[in-house]
């Protein structure tokens, strides 16, 4: 048990090789996998995804961004699990992360941050929704 978080591997993670290596740090943090799948998506559908950013000055080039290549898509449970993943991923910009975590080892520039992370559990819910219906993950 515990609650959930939604995560992305980016364009970027994913096109180097490392989303395996990413997985494989969710899991020793003590998260376990719900739902995963590996898709892409469209401008459009990224356009969807981060509309809570539409009026910020990078949301074009992020939609563009991450519908450039496949993406892999997880919902993760664990106690504290929003807070803790965040943790987990360091900051959004890789040159504020901290050592260890996961942007700080894998990401290449603040749009090309290797992993998204929910920041409530009230988005997580929604964008676990986004991606996955009641029969792709674990109940
Ligand atoms: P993410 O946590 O998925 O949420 C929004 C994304 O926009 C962010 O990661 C980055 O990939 C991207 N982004 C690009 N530029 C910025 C910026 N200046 N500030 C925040 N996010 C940015």
């Amino acid at each position: 048990a515990g609650n959930r978080t939604f995560t992305m591997i980016k364009p970027d993670a994913f096109g180097a090789g490392n989303s395996g290596a990413i997985l494989k740090m969710i899991e020793e943090a003590g998260f376990k996998i719900v739902a995963l799948k590996a898709t892409q998506l469209s401008a459009e559908l990224a356009g969807k995804f981060y509309a809570v950013h539409k009026e910020r000055p990078f949301y074009a080039d992020l939609c563009k961004y991450m519908s450039s290549g496949p993406i892999i898509a997880a919902v993760l449970e664990k106690d504290n699990a929003v807070e803790d993943f965040r943790t987990l991923i360091g900051a959004t910009n890789p040159a504020n992360a901290a050592e260890g975590t996961i942007r700080k080892l894998f990401a290449t520039s603040i749009e090309a941050n290797a992993v998204h992370g929910s920041d409530s559990d009230e988005n997580a819910e929604i964008e676990g929704n986004f991606y996955f219906s009641q029969f792709e993950r674990v109940i």
